[in-house]
């Protein structure tokens, strides 16, 4: 397959990405808020549950892993790439070393991971991933994000895709702008606006296919403590217009995180987007939080109840593949849950 192919089939109308790629600290959070122990078997036994519920064929066209979760075998058999492929879904995996203090900013963050990439991306297909992650984080405030905020992550972007693509795999490019903070939805709207055009100054510099890529952007929000809340129409609207304005036509597929949406505000907010999406862009998501809370809590009330912790999954993916294509309501949410 061409790396456009892969693109395309990770965020085919109806499916989405399963963002399954905590790092083990984070982890460790989710497993604390539900009283689990944060011990591999337990990752492996909650992740290997997702990966082998019904919903993986219908709505799931990729999952980002983690390090530790590429390398294990299922108590099912399979490794989990083989697992995730079997399901007809793209095994992928988070290759950045995290968000690291930037020196000479107070309190902003460079990601970092771009020495010894090579041979870590050559490893990693071998696993069997056909791509990759990284997410950059920018912070709003009066003064951030700062010029040198956007410049070094957008430079580190660029250098990671163009490695990821020499190592034949699609490069998900991930500029989070958080959504923390009182800021109203036009400075996301502008911050979100300077963050993508210098990502695809930089992505051009270094002579990336975008047609080999996948975006991972926030929506355009207000921050999650701003007085003025929008409705879910608004938010589309504001996050299509950004989109159409900034980013590329070659990019074949745009797959939001959540970011600390509720499950509920994330389906519904990509719902909206795509009933006036009038562009070429493929538009899904690509979820944690958003795909993972119920599941989660299923996981914390009794880890051996397979059933109910891939009912809980099931409905999110199928709720977010109805919002992929414009089709999801509440009414569906409703009666689906039922
Ligand atoms: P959330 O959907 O929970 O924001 O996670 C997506 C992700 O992969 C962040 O890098």
């Amino acid at each position: 397959m061409t790396l456009n192919e892969i693109a395309k089939k990770m965020c085919a109308k109806g499916k989405g990405i399963l963002a399954a790629d905590e790092s083990t600290g984070t982890i460790a959070k989710r497993f604390k808020n539900i009283n689990v122990e944060n011990i591999e078997k337990n990752r492996l036994n909650f992740r290997q549950t997702l990966f082998n519920s019904s919903a993986m064929k219908d709505f799931i066209g990729g999952v980002i892993l983690f390090d530790e979760t590429i390398r294990q075998k299922t108590t099912l058999g399979p490794s989990i790439p083989e697992l995730i492929s079997k399901h007809g879904a793209v095994p992928g995996i988070k290759v950045d070393k995290g968000a690291k203090p930037l020196a000479g900013s107070n309190d902003e963050t460079v990601t970092e991971g771009l020495d010894g990439l090579r041979e870590r991306l050559k490893e990693y297909y071998d696993l069997g991933a056909r791509f990759t992650k990284w997410r950059a984080v920018y912070k709003i405030s009066d003064k951030f994000p700062s010029a040198q905020s956007i410049k070094s992550n957008a430079h580190a972007l660029a250098r990671y895709a163009a490695l990821v693509q020499e190592a034949k795999m699609v490069p998900i490019v991930e500029p989070e702008v958080l959504m923390d903070g009182s800021h109203d939805i036009n400075k996301c709207y502008q911050v979100t606006t300077n963050v993508l055009n210098e990502c695809y100054n930089e992505l051009e510099m270094h002579k990336v296919d975008l047609k080999g890529t996948v975006l991972k952007p926030n929506m355009i929000t207000p921050g999650s403590e701003c007085k003025d809340k929008s409705d879910a129409k608004y938010i589309a609207i504001k996050t299509l217009d950004c989109l159409k304005k900034n980013v590329p036509s070659d990019v074949p597929g745009i797959a939001f995180l959540s970011g600390g949406q509720s499950e509920i505000e994330s389906s519904k907010n990509l719902n909206e987007i795509n009933k006036i999406n009038d562009s070429n862009f493929l538009i899904t998501f690509s979820y944690g939080r958003g795909l993972q809370a119920s599941a989660l809590k299923e996981f914390g009330k009794n880890q051996e109840n397979t059933e109910n912790i891939q009912k809980a999954f099931n409905h999110r993916a199928k709720m977010n593949g109805l919002s992929s294509k414009g089709e999801w309501s509440e009414e569906l949410e409703k009666e689906f849950a039922a």
